[in-house]
């Protein structure tokens, strides 16, 4: 079990990677705290965990409020009794969120608020409970579009997984010293919810299959076991990087046939 007793806390717990990663953290023997702003999915993700003799808790919590942020860590301490590691995965993906003209600045604002800010918060609220638990591990979700420009544009999407790689290099460069790691996950296209409407629709789906070299969509658990591994002492030298899970769209120029 390579998370034996740890507390876990996942923003955006009750769907898609974030779900999938409290699963997995809990049969690897965390405590783990679902955090999301939907309630009744978030219930339910924590029970389903329970039901299968793991360890979980919800609370509600919408990370883009500091109140709420700090309640939620809060929540973690009170119910578990510590905080090992802090997954900010929370994260939104705006229909209208378009081109650097199109987008409008209320879109933009409400992007930057749960991706970005909502890490940082994440992050302020949750180092102190890091530190008084002897440390751990900060893992903040960014994306591979904050690596390489996406060829359908997203520019407060893209801009807010940009910001999320640069606050995690200065959090990891802030804490090293003090026993806090913190990495950021970059994912290629997965199909979870978030995606779902747009992978529903054959163009869509085929303009973005045609950039991932491995020729397929990622699928949750493929990133959950990468999140595990910077969650755990494994990966124990690894700190203010960024962790590519993307099928190989970073690394390709021309993809082949
Ligand atoms: P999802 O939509 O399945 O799950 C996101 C969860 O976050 C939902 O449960 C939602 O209720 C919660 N959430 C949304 N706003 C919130 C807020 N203000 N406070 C608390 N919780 C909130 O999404 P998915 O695909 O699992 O994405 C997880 C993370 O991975 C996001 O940060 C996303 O940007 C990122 N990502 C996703 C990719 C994909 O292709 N699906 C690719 C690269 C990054």
């Amino acid at each position: 079990m390579r998370l034996k007793d740890k507390v876990a806390l996942i923003t955006g717990a009750a769907s898609g990677m974030g779900r999938t990663a409290a699963n997995l953290f809990a049969a690897e023997g965390a405590k783990v705290v679902i955090a999301d702003v939907t309630a009744r999915t978030g219930e339910e993700a924590a029970q389903e965990i329970k039901s299968t003799g793991g360890q979980a808790a919800f609370v509600r919590a919408d990370v883009s409020k500091p109140a709420d942020v700090e309640a939620m860590v809060r929540f973690a301490l009170e119910t578990f009794g510590g905080l090992h590691v802090l997954y900010n995965n929370a994260g939104i993906f705006h229909a209208e969120d378009e081109g650097t003209v199109e987008t409008a600045e209320a879109i933009w604002d409400r992007v930057i608020d749960i991706n970005l800010k909502g890490v940082w918060l994440g992050c302020k609220y949750g180092i102190p409970a890091l530190l008084r638990s002897g440390g751990g591990s900060i893992i903040n979700v960014a994306s591979f579009v904050a690596l390489v420009g996406a060829a359908t544009p997203q520019i407060a999407y893209t801009a807010s997984k940009g910001g999320v790689l640069a606050v995690t290099r200065e959090i990891a460069v802030e804490y090293a010293r003090r026993g806090i790691r913190a990495n950021a996950l970059c994912p290629g296209p997965i199909e979870t919810p978030m995606l779902a409407e747009l992978l529903r629709d054959p163009q869509r789906r085929a303009r973005r299959l045609v950039h991932i070299p491995i020729g397929r969509f990622g699928r949750a658990e493929e990133v959950a076991q990468a999140a595990l591994w910077l969650a755990s002492e494994d990966s124990s030298l690894m700190t203010g990087a960024a962790l590519v899970v993307d099928g190989g769209i970073t690394a390709a120029y021309v993809t082949p046939e």
